[in-house]
């Protein structure tokens, strides 16, 4: 189990957390948790604002696929796949590789990247529908945290059945006080959130035993 940054190379975008922060509401997260159009292709209010293909994640795919080794015939998951852009990316950057996804939004998986039809399963994290050690990488990126402490450790235990010590999750964290404030001013959707330490705790409590990295807000 490792702290690896293998989302350096994602570009950053800008947040507005104080237009975010107005107009927060309690009738605009539970809309967000819905994770349909608005939350993807709505207004920023509701989530991205706007979540379109521009390759930005295939730098992201090689270092994964130089993190796990992976080489064509292996298969690979992505849980909470939204689109599909990370399995387009990682089949753009080593052809032959089995990538496939998971995500509980009908909405994203029917506006999917045309490459990955087929290879997207409507799930949720928390049972995925595949036999133990299946996978040679279980990546999953700003989406476990959506799930409250109980369900996140089913996730993370799914996570390792399918393939030991051979996951990768992001999660909202902070490192101190102010990134603290600054995150519970942005989030939306996020029902688990913790310092790194945390995190690694829960993480122990799950017997989740692959790799991990950090999304803070600054
Ligand atoms: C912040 S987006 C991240 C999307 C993508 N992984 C990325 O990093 O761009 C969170 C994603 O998790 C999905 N999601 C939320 N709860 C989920 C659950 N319990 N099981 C599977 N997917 C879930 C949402 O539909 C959404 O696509």
């Amino acid at each position: 189990m490792a702290e690896v940054n293998l989302l350096n190379k994602l570009p950053r975008g800008k947040r507005n957390v104080n237009a975010r922060a107005e107009a927060k509401s309690p009738e605009v997260i539970a809309e967000s948790r819905k994770y349909g159009e608005l939350y993807f292709d709505g207004p920023r209010t509701y989530g991205y604002g706007g979540y379109r293909y521009d390759g930005r994640w295939v730098p992201v795919a090689e270092d994964m696929i130089r993190h796990f080794g992976l080489k064509p015939g292996d298969r690979v998951l992505d849980v909470g796949c939204a689109k599909g852009f990370l399995v387009k990316d990682f089949m753009k950057a080593c052809p032959g590789l089995e990538a496939f996804g998971l995500d509980i939004s009908e909405y994203a998986l029917m506006h999917c990247e045309p490459e990955t039809v087929g290879r997207l399963h409507l799930g949720n994290a928390k049972k995925l529908p595949f036999p133990d050690n299946s996978f040679q990488a279980v990546i999953s990126l700003n989406t476990i945290h959506n799930l409250d402490r109980p369900d996140l450790i089913t996730a993370l235990r799914e996570i390792e059945r399918l393939a030991p010590g051979k996951g990768f999750v992001q999660v909202d964290s902070y490192r101190t006080p102010e990134q603290k404030a600054l995150f519970l001013e942005w989030v939306l959707t996020a029902h688990s959130h913790h310092y790194p330490d945390g995190w690694i705790e829960l993480f122990n409590e799950a017997g989740y035993t692959g790799d991990y990295y950090w999304t803070i807000v600054e």
